[in-house]
């Protein structure tokens, strides 16, 4: 299966995701980002869907990889790390382009700082997941392969 085959789905990481498996373990585990991107890549596999994964510390690049869904993706998996946060260009980039979008965080972000419970991606998203580590990247697959079948 290839990047423009009908099941794919763009997987965004981003600021400081690039270093899972140093970065803080006892809250974001030990897996590394590509151990993360080789579980995407076999479980999308099982479901006859492909990922194009990726990440991304300058948000300016996140809205471009968005824009470029629209053509290239059926869904959009999105960790936006600390942007969850802070960023109405990822929440606007999101709307326009009017794709599934599912948001999926590592740890639970409604068990720790006070700032950490507010996105601006969840009004873009179907759903999102969070608390799972990199289990969350799967279950998130799993429901937009129900979701894009209908
Ligand atoms: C995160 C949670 C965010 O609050 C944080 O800024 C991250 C990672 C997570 O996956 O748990 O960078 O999105």
């Amino acid at each position: 299966m290839t990047e423009s085959t009908p099941g794919n789905i763009l997987v965004i990481n981003g600021p400081n995701l690039n270093l899972l498996g140093t970065r803080e373990p006892e809250i974001y585990g030990k897996e590394t980002l590509s151990d993360i991107e080789a579980k995407c890549r076999k479980h999308a596999a099982n479901l006859d869907m492909s990922v194009t994964f990726r990440q991304s510390n300058a948000e300016g690049e996140i809205v471009d990889w968005i824009h470029e869904a629209r053509t290239t993706a059926r869904a959009i998996i999105i960790n936006a790390g600390a942007y969850t946060h802070t960023s109405v260009a990822l929440m606007d980039a999101l709307l326009a382009v009017g794709l599934p979008v599912i948001e999926v965080h590592l740890s639970n972000i409604f068990k720790r700082e006070e700032f950490r419970h507010h996105s601006y991606i969840s009004p873009a998203a179907v759903g999102v997941i969070c608390g799972f580590g990199s289990r969350g990247y799967l279950l998130a697959l799993d429901a937009l392969a129900d979701i894009i079948e209908k």
